[in-house]
């Protein structure tokens, strides 16, 4: 038996056929598996002998069907290879390379400010409960103030404590759950996206960017808030203005050409502005770089865009955080990271940041 399945081996032509020989004396039902199992019938002196000699058939004829296989597969794959032609000059496919969206390539930039001024950055959920939304934020739901951030609301059961849910109109629910978690001091900012039932325009987004800050400590006034804006936004612009400068060739950092660009750098004005989380509140409105403060459709030909709103945080918040407004005080602020990487890169229109089209940003 042997010997014919050597030579069944040897005939064969292809793996096929292989695999019918293979299938004929070493299979389920093969011959060779037979021989084993009725080896249990013979007498108990035979079977020693008979056990060896199985055992050496068998391991001589899996060697024979290794090698083979192996010898059918090689004739096989220099067979194709003689009929292939390939031209090994031919490029290969290039992949498609992601990077890193411009609202993210600022958000970096804004934290390493800020991390750098000792500020931690916290993060909060984007479906909010009306509570930590409005009410603790000294916006009960009588209040005329729900109206300047009208939003959608999730369909579900009011929480008897927390209420309805929404989605977040602000990153500033995220002052209270702070103040909860961690307590007073706190210095934090908290990148995030808001959402609010808007009709859009070149300014306006239904879906956009913010930057919380809150900086609550003892004897802390507006004065600091101040230094921090005009550290934060001297430092964005004016590094952008030089980093364009050394594009187009300019010496950059040096000497005059660093005081000329400091010149250029972004100015602040404070208005009077009404927040009911804040008393006394502000906007800080940042002068338009589009256009040089000449005027134009971004900033409404006014030569300044509302940049942020902000004041002393009110006793009330304090007080739904559990911090004590009498040994504690702060400030708070909020503004638009979707206008500032508009300002950042000369965009003129908001919608194009969301609108999805790679031609737009792969130029960044
Ligand atoms: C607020 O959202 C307050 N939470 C800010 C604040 C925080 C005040 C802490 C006081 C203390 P406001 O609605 O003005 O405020 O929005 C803040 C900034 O977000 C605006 O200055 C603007 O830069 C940006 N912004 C507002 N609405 C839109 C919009 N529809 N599209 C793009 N940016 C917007």
């Amino acid at each position: 038996m042997k010997n014919q399945a050597l030579a069944d081996i040897q005939k064969a032509k292809s793996s096929d056929e292989l695999y019918q020989v293979q299938v004929k004396y070493i299979g389920r039902k093969g011959e060779l598996t037979l021989i084993m199992r009725g080896m249990a019938n013979l007498p108990a002196s035979e079977r020693p002998a008979m056990g060896k000699l199985v055992n050496e058939v068998k391991v001589e004829l899996e060697t024979a069907f290794e090698n083979k296989k192996a010898a059918l597969c090689a004739a096989g794959i220099s067979g194709q290879l003689k009929d292939a032609w390939v031209d090994v000059t031919v490029p290969g496919t290039p992949h498609e390379v992601g990077h890193i969206h411009p609202i993210s390539q600022v958000q970096e930039e804004v934290e390493r400010i800020f991390g750098s001024m000792g500020f931690s950055i916290m993060d909060g959920p984007e479906v909010e409960s009306e509570y930590y939304n409005f009410e603790g934020l000294n916006i009960p739901s009588w209040h005329p103030a729900r109206d300047m951030q009208d939003t959608f609301f999730i369909k579900q059961e009011a929480d008897a404590k927390h209420g309805k849910l929404v989605l977040r109109t602000h990153t500033s629910p995220v002052q209270v759950r702070t103040m909860e978690k961690y307590g007073a001091p706190l210095r934090i900012i908290v990148p995030g996206r808001v959402f609010r039932n808007e009709a859009t325009d070149a300014r306006h987004e239904h879906t956009f960017n913010q930057v919380e800050g809150l900086l609550i400590d003892k004897d802390i006034s507006l004065a600091h808030l101040k230094g921090v804006m005009q550290e934060f936004l001297t430092r964005l612009f004016g590094r952008a203005h030089s980093a364009s400068a050394q594009a187009e060739g300019a010496s950059g950092f040096a000497g005059a050409n660093e005081a000329e660009l400091k010149n250029k750098a972004v100015k602040v004005r404070f208005r009077p502005g009404y927040f009911p989380f804040v008393e006394p509140g502000i906007e800080l409105d940042m002068s338009c770089l589009l256009c040089d403060e000449k005027g134009c459709r971004v900033c409404k030909h006014t030569g300044w865009l509302e940049f942020m709103g902000a004041g002393m945080v009110h006793p009330n918040v304090l007080k739904a955080g559990g911090i004590d407004p009498k040994k504690y005080q702060g400030w708070a602020f909020g503004f638009g990271l979707t206008r500032l990487v508009m300002m950042r890169y000369g965009i003129d229109d908001i919608r194009l940041l969301s609108g999805g089209d790679l031609r737009f940003l792969q130029q960044f």
